[in-house]
């Protein structure tokens, strides 16, 4: 903000375990009323073996999913672009992972994240069912393939819908639809359908084969977990949630690593760089999106390096000392 002359009006609130814990909710009316009335949201991390025995509404992640839902933030974009300075990182060969450059274009609003009936119930036998329903309407397949045409028309022009339609019913509306809307508004996208199985093999046999992946909520789950390692670490990844106002979410791909919590371990780009796509999409503010993108490379070109990314435990740096750095290099660039 300094450095650009932006002035930014912070509002804190709770969101998962820490709401669970202070409000009895993971997901208060006080956070839904603040997230409503601003520009974008800035999020970390949520859950933790702390909550994991709760019922499923005094969970962690049903807040995150009420939130999504609430805020009609179904256009979920999960870059993943291989790190030049990071290639040694990735757990795949360094020729499959160089200039990889993935969109994820994930729906997150519906399928079985969503859908009804859902529950856990005993039959008449008394034997116990899980049950969730992966359903989803034309409506709102439409609206997340048209944001995946608009994506690919800026990027390179191919984009790869992912389906199951060969077993599943609501695989085979969704590339219907995909199709259509591939027709009406895809000018220029080079449009492909892969089976999830097969794409989760060809993401780490021939990752550069992929431009944008179009995917429903759970296969994109999935599939940008594994989108992510080719970069080197989950720790580095950011991601925008928009809405169709391109009012957005933003919050790292990664989750919040209990195993690690309070030991000043964890890599904060991923959340640093949430907060520069926030910036270019949801505030208008390209230029500043830039320097921050820009400072973290920098800071990667002199070595520093988190202990998710680091080829030796011993040189890792903290979270602090990472974000001090990142910090200098912002001013610096300015
Ligand atoms: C993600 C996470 C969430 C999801 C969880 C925390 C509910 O895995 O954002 O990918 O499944 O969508
Ligand atoms: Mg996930």
């Amino acid at each position: 903000g300094k450095t650009k002359g932006i002035t930014f009006n912070f509002d804190e609130q709770l969101l998962g375990g820490c709401a669970i814990d202070k409000e009895g909710t993971p997901w208060p009316d006080k956070t839904l009323e603040s997230c409503k009335a601003a520009d974008s949201i800035l999020m970390a991390a949520i859950g933790g073996p702390k909550w994991d025995g709760n019922p499923r509404e005094l969970r962690p992640e049903t807040g995150l999913l009420a939130m999504r839902q609430q805020l009609g933030l179904f256009a979920n974009l999960r870059p993943a672009k291989a790190i030049p300075q990071l290639l040694d990182a990735s757990s795949l060969k360094r020729e499959v992972v160089e200039g990889v450059d993935i969109m994820v274009v994930r729906e997150l609003c519906g399928d079985v994240y969503f859908g009804k009936p859902a529950g856990i119930y005993t039959d008449e036998a008394g034997v116990r069912w899980g049950q969730n329903n992966m359903i989803y309407s034309e409506p709102e397949i439409e609206r997340i393939a048209r944001v995946a045409m608009d994506v690919a028309q800026k990027r390179q022009g191919r984009c790869c819908s992912i389906d199951k339609a060969n077993v599943l019913d609501v695989s085979q509306l969704w590339k219907d639809v995909v199709i259509r809307v591939h027709g009406e508004c895809g000018q220029g996208v080079e449009l492909s359908h892969m089976y999830v199985d097969n794409a989760a093999m060809q993401l780490v046999r021939e990752p550069k084969q992929f431009d944008v992946m179009l995917t429903g909520n759970l296969f994109g789950d999935i599939l940008s977990d594994t989108a992510a390692m080719l970069t080197g670490s989950i720790g580095m990844l950011p991601s925008a949630s928009l809405n169709a106002d391109s009012r957005g979410l933003y919050e790292p791909v990664h989750g919040s690593a209990p195993d690690i919590a309070g030991e000043g371990k964890a890599n904060p780009l991923a959340t640093i760089l949430s907060a520069a796509m926030l910036l270019r999409y949801s505030l208008d503010a390209g230029a500043a999106a830039d320097v921050i993108e820009a400072a973290v490379e920098q800071v990667l070109d002199t070595g520093l390096r988190t202990l998710d990314i680091a080829s030796d435990p011993t040189d890792a740096v903290s979270t602090s000392a990472m974000g001090d750095a990142v910090v200098d290099a912002i001013v610096s660039l300015s």
